[in-house]
């Protein structure tokens, strides 16, 4: 029984990591399909240097939304270079008094405060909250899937970068799950014990429905 267990683990590994076996790189074609170890690639000898390089977290997020931030993402869909290479990274800007609302992804991320003092923080699984205030130049790392927030605590806007151990890590954020979807009124409200006009409110705030 052993050996052929043994056999397929080892086909499994290798098959998923033969992109990196057999190529240097694979910059995705979004235009092939896609699965769950990434995109397609393209044809290596058509790659570019602009495939390797994304300018797209060099200016501040837009902040003029509900939670005073904004995220700029640069994961496979923004930066195509980054397929199947297990990484990627986000740009967060938060004006006073702003904050990246409570979310989740895939895998681990690590922050870096780049301007401001924020408290970021993570919800382990024993509802224990990991929370600490962060300067400029800081680190905080997220174990996979914990919801996790930031916070501008200080006088002047924040910036963070964070990155990610995954080129596509998900984002899942708790009150657009509850309050942007057509999730009726009813169940929300018995899944979260939340009152019925807060839900409503919430919803027309979120865009949801039901
Ligand atoms: C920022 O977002 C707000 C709200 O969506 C919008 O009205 C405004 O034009 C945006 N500003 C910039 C500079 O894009
Ligand atoms: C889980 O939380 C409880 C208190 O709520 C604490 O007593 C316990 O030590 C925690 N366990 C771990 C592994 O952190």
């Amino acid at each position: 029984m052993i050996l052929p267990i043994f056999i397929t683990f080892s086909l499994l590994i290798t098959s998923s990591y033969a992109n990196s076996i057999e190529f240097d790189y694979c910059v995705a074609d979004p235009t092939l399909p896609h699965g769950p170890t990434g995109y397609s690639c393209k044809d290596p000898t058509k790659a570019t240097a602009d495939d390797f390089a994304y300018s797209g977290l060099r200016t501040p997020g837009n902040t003029s939304s509900m939670f005073k931030s904004g995220v700029s993402l640069a994961f496979v869909a923004q930066f195509p270079g980054l397929n199947g290479l297990g990484i990627s990274m986000v740009r967060a800007d938060m004006a006073v008094g702003g904050a990246v609302p409570l979310h989740t992804h895939r895998v681990a991320e690590l922050i870096v405060v780049i301007e401001g003092t924020i408290i970021a923080g993570f919800i382990d699984t024993n509802n224990t909250a990991f929370y600490k205030t962060l300067e400029k130049g800081d680190l905080f790392v997220i174990p996979p899937t914990l919801e996790h927030f930031q916070v501008n605590v200080g006088k002047v806007p924040a910036a963070v970068y964070a990155s990610f151990g995954s080129a596509n890590p998900g984002v899942q954020a708790v009150s657009n799950s509850l309050f942007q979807t057509d999730l009726p009124t009813e169940i929300v409200q018995k899944i979260t014990l939340l009152d019925r006009a807060q839900i409503k409110k919430l919803k027309m705030m979120f865009g949801g429905t039901n």
